[in-house]
């Protein structure tokens, strides 16, 4: 059975910064609050003019270059977003269209700032079942679109960016060795965007109540849980292929807050010398963070073939997951 191995990373940030400076003339905060509550500087905005797919059309197009292929050598578009440009098409048959990928299937998956594993094991499942032999999976959110600008709880958060990998089936040892996704919906209004969809559809009604925007009820709890769950989806991963802490080369986790970032690898035991981080500039930006550490990582050098690296998510849903890659 093949195994699906990353062999081009990309990754696109809108130029337009938002420092904590400029979110003091927005809302009740200061940049001391930001920095040492979640660790955040500044986030990318995208222009009003850009949905997610164009973020995701040049994190796309980085990534096939890294790989040496063509968009029309594509089997598979898979996006992970929950910004996406419109309930349907999906982003993934928008992106099909502009990267002229024209044998590619495509579609969208919803798992929050999860997105991007979830989309690992659906692309590695697809690889190894022989359905499809290349994917380009990408994490795209441009989740400024749908933040609350008067709330302080969230809009200091969240910045957009879309991250991109190519994976190939490969015969050799290298390549995606697990991934362990899960979810409870019962703590789903955690973390909600509860209107515009079949339940509350678009209504002056439903933008009045502030149904359209992100809400998040009790951050500091979806700080301890996030902490503990990924701590455990972490372990399960290294437990099943006989791996110990020791052995992981690079710790890249989803990007919510540098204090949930730091206490997992305090409790897991990873030195922060293999731990990336990237929420300094560019905050939450949810299914697209993992990818876009990822490829500032490869970029600069600090993967190296061979290397085992671990990557953990949690977020709305509420959903988790981690993979383990041997690169
Ligand atoms: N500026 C100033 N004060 C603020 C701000 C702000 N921007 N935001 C909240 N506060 C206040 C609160 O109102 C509260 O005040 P009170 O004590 O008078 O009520 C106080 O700060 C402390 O609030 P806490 O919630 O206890 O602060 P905490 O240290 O937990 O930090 C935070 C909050 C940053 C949200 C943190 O809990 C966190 O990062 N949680 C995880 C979020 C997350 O992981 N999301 C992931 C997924 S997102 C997705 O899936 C789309």
């Amino acid at each position: 059975m093949p195994s699906a191995r990353i062999i081009g990373t990309g990754s696109y940030l809108p130029p337009k910064v938002l420092t904590n400076a400029d979110l003091e003339k927005l809302v009740d905060t200061s940049d001391e609050w930001i920095l040492t509550r979640t660790g955040i500087v500044e986030r990318r905005i995208a222009p009003e003019e850009e949905a997610t797919s164009d973020l995701a059309l040049r994190a796309a197009q980085a990534a096939l270059e890294a790989a040496g292929l063509d968009p029309v050598d594509l089997d598979m578009i898979l996006v992970a977003t929950i910004t996406p440009d419109m309930p349907f098409p999906s982003t993934a048959c928008v992106l099909q269209d502009r990267l002229g990928a024209r044998r590619a299937a495509a579609m969208d998956l919803s798992a929050a700032c999860s997105g991007f594993i979830y989309g690992l094991g659906m692309a590695d499942g697809l690889i190894r079942a022989g359905t499809a032999r290349t994917v380009l999976l990408l994490g795209a959110e441009t989740l400024t679109k749908v933040v609350n600008w008067q709330d302080r709880n969230t809009c200091v958060l969240f910045g957009d960016g879309a991250g991109a990998v190519v994976l190939r089936a490969d015969e050799g040892e290298r390549g995606i060795l697990s991934t362990h996704l899960y979810a409870d919906g019962s703590k789903g209004s955690l973390l909600i965007l509860p209107g515009c969809g079949s339940r509350h559809p678009v209504s002056h009604a439903a933008v009045d109540a502030g149904l359209a925007k992100m809400q998040m009820n009790g951050g500091n709890e979806v700080f301890k849980l996030a902490v503990r769950a990924m701590e455990d989806a972490a372990l399960t991963a290294l437990k099943q292929h006989g791996l110990e802490v020791s052995d992981v080369d690079h710790l890249i986790t989803h990007q919510a807050n540098l204090r949930i970032i730091s206490a997992l690898g305090q409790r897991l035991g990873v030195p922060d010398h293999k731990v990336e981080v990237t929420i300094r500039k560019y905050g939450n930006t949810s299914a697209a963070s993992i990818p876009i550490a990822l490829d500032e990582a490869v970029r600069a050098g600090r993967v190296k073939a061979g290397e085992i690296v671990l990557l953990c998510a949690f977020g709305g849903g509420l959903t988790w997951a981690s993979s383990l890659i041997r690169w």
